[in-house]
């Protein structure tokens, strides 16, 4: 090889020489064959083999098996993940593989409200119908089959945004199976640290893995887990594939480190939350606080019962004043961001009803508990002292 091209192209090998201690970030897109006969036995799928990323990738597969095991962790159960471009992704991806033209989703009004425009604005163009309850009582649901017996999925999230109702998964799951309506979860506020809906009986789990599993706000992702693996082999997966809504590895990498701390994080997001919501409660400018963790909370029970130990970081309140005294509060506070996000290291806030609610009518957000003075609190792991006196102080500057 005499060209400096050639040589600046071939004229190197890789270095490596013992496994490195941090999983790498394999950038490739494509992955090389000795042989025709190694390409073929790989491409047909009967030796397992990498062969282009959009398909799978070591850093992606790493972080989707790690996601696995740790939502079937000492439940007996076998699961699939695969990761996504993005938790809106995840979504698509599965609703799309499951249902076809003239299928309906049975969905709970309370959602994030990207899911919703996602149902509204692009599911409903490929022909499938959304139908929405707030009431999960089993004779309320065979009602709703009984006019819409076309329905293929029931799709659930719990704690919702942003007044944290909880949704009884084991009895939905059950009136689920003995229908035979798959049932899907979007579990990104609590993580599999804190419910595993898997183990209540739920077909499939989502997750914006943005939020909790990456934990420091630094990429977009999402993850489909389910018990189904033939389905997910079969379907999910070659969905995705033909979608191109892959996740790239370093989004995945991202996710993969994050994991390494859900624990630690969950504990004290949560712990963190009930101070904060305990002494939200107990403030004069608050009228009412919502956290699952609260007994107070109209659907305490049911999260006390499917959530394990711990309720998770997210709270919102709802403040004397209105819209008003929420612009007066987020100038005022020192530690908690403004931020259109959720579940990152830090204390983020956000105002629902000129955000994530602003496409939703007024009559609907009222229905949903989004007021004009409620502000929504992702409680970072900050010191818990600090949060609640970033609080207090700003709070006590109201007029
Ligand atoms: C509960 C929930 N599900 C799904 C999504 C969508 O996730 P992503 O922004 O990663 O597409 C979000 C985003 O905020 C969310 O809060």
């Amino acid at each position: 090889m005499k060209g400096f091209s050639t040589n600046s192209l071939h004229n190197f090998k890789e270095e490596r020489k013992n496994a490195p201690h941090v999983l790498p970030i394999y950038t490739t897109s494509s992955f090389t064959f000795e042989t025709l006969e190694d390409s073929i036995e790989v491409f047909q799928r009967r030796t397992d083999g990498h062969v282009y990323s959009r398909y799978g990738n070591p850093t992606v597969q790493t972080t989707e098996n790690q996601i696995a095991a740790l939502e079937t962790l000492i439940t007996g159960l076998d699961a699939q993940c695969l990761m996504t471009s993005s938790g809106m992704s995840a979504i698509h991806v599965l609703i799309s593989a499951i249902c076809q033209k003239g299928d309906a989703v049975l969905s709970a009004k309370r959602l994030y409200g990207g899911t919703t425009e996602l149902f509204e604005k692009v599911l409903k163009r490929q022909g499938i119908d959304f139908i929405y309850t707030d009431d999960f009582e089993a004779d309320k649901l065979n009602d709703i089959l009984r006019i819409h017996p076309h329905i293929k999925v029931l799709y659930l999230e719990t704690p919702s945004n942003p007044t944290m109702h909880c949704i009884d998964l084991k009895r939905c799951a059950q009136w689920a199976k003995d229908h035979k309506v798959e049932t899907i979860v979007d579990n990104t506020f609590c993580t599999p640290f804190i419910q595993k809906p898997l183990t209540l009986g739920i077909d499939h789990v989502i997750y914006s893995t943005t939020k909790y599993l990456n934990g420091h706000g630094s990429g977009i992702a999402g993850a489909i887990v389910s018990q189904h693996i033939q389905f997910m082999d079969e379907n999910v997966r070659v969905q995705l594939k033909l979608s191109g809504g892959t996740c790239s590895p370093f989004e995945a990498w991202l996710v993969h480190t994050g994991l390494k701390t859900l624990e630690l994080r969950m504990q004290r997001h949560s712990e963190n939350a009930m101070a904060l919501a305990e002494f939200l409660q107990s403030h004069p400018a608050v009228s009412q606080v919502f956290y699952p963790g609260l007994e107070t909370h109209s659907t305490h029970d049911i999260a006390s019962v499917q959530m394990d130990k711990y309720f998770g970081g997210m709270l919102s309140f709802d403040i004397k004043g209105g819209q008003k005294a929420v612009s007066q509060l987020v100038k005022s506070l020192k530690i908690a961001t403004y931020a259109p996000t959720l579940g990152d290291v830090d204390t983020l806030i956000m105002h629902p009803a000129t955000s994530s609610h602003q496409s939703i009518s007024k009559e609907d957000q009222k229905l949903e508990g989004v007021t004009d003075g409620l502000l929504r609190v992702s409680v970072g792991i900050e010191n818990r002292e600090d949060i609640i006196a970033d609080f207090e102080q700003a709070l006590g500057q109201l007029s």
